[in-house]
């Protein structure tokens, strides 16, 4: 694979934040519809004082997210990640998502991050192990989408888990 980095999301990255919204999996990803380019605008803006958000470029392409938000007072945050459809299944998030950590340790002084996934994601599953982030457990019953409930797993790294 080529090269992945982490930059800051750019208003002039919303037509690639539109496509990415597209896809029926992306549905969860934002807290309210993503359809116009407005509203991928709207998405990029949103993150302004609200967390850490990185577009994922591979060899310059933006091609994913990855991100921190609800940094609380014990220095842990939660983690998400998404990448455009075409270009799943080439380790884009684990490797993004590895990076990210080492930015959260290294840069923003964090001592844990966290993530959760519903246990029918299992893409996003992978993603976290091969991040580096350990299983912790299933919540039972956390998640409710039009009506049905979701179990989910917790994953979470530590600082002074071993690098990946
Ligand atoms: C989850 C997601 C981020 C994975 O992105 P990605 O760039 O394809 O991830 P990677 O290529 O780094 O790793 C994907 C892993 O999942 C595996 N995988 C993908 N689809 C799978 C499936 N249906 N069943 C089992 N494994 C699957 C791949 O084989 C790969 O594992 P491997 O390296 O052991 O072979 C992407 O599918 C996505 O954006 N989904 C929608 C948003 C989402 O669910 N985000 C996470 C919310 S918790």
């Amino acid at each position: 694979m080529g090269q992945i980095r982490l930059r800051e999301w750019r208003e002039e990255d919303a037509p690639v934040v539109l496509r990415a919204f597209r896809a029926p999996d992306m549905r969860r990803q934002s807290a309210w519809p993503v359809i116009t380019p407005k509203d991928a605008v709207g998405w990029i803006a949103s993150w302004e004082g609200a967390g850490h958000a990185f577009a994922v470029t591979l060899d310059g392409q933006v091609v994913g997210n990855v991100a921190i938000t609800r940094i609380d007072d014990h220095d842990t945050g939660w983690v998400s990640y998404w990448t455009i459809p075409e270009m799943r299944g080439r380790g884009v998030a684990a490797q993004a998502t590895a990076e990210l950590a080492r930015w959260a340790f290294g840069e923003r002084g964090l001592h844990r991050l966290e993530l959760s996934h519903r246990v029918d994601n299992i893409a996003s599953c992978r993603v976290a192990v091969k991040a580096g982030f350990l299983p912790e457990g299933i919540e039972r019953g956390r998640l409710r989408y039009d009506g049905v409930r979701y179990d989910v797993e917790r994953h979470a790294r530590l600082a002074t888990d071993p690098p990946v």
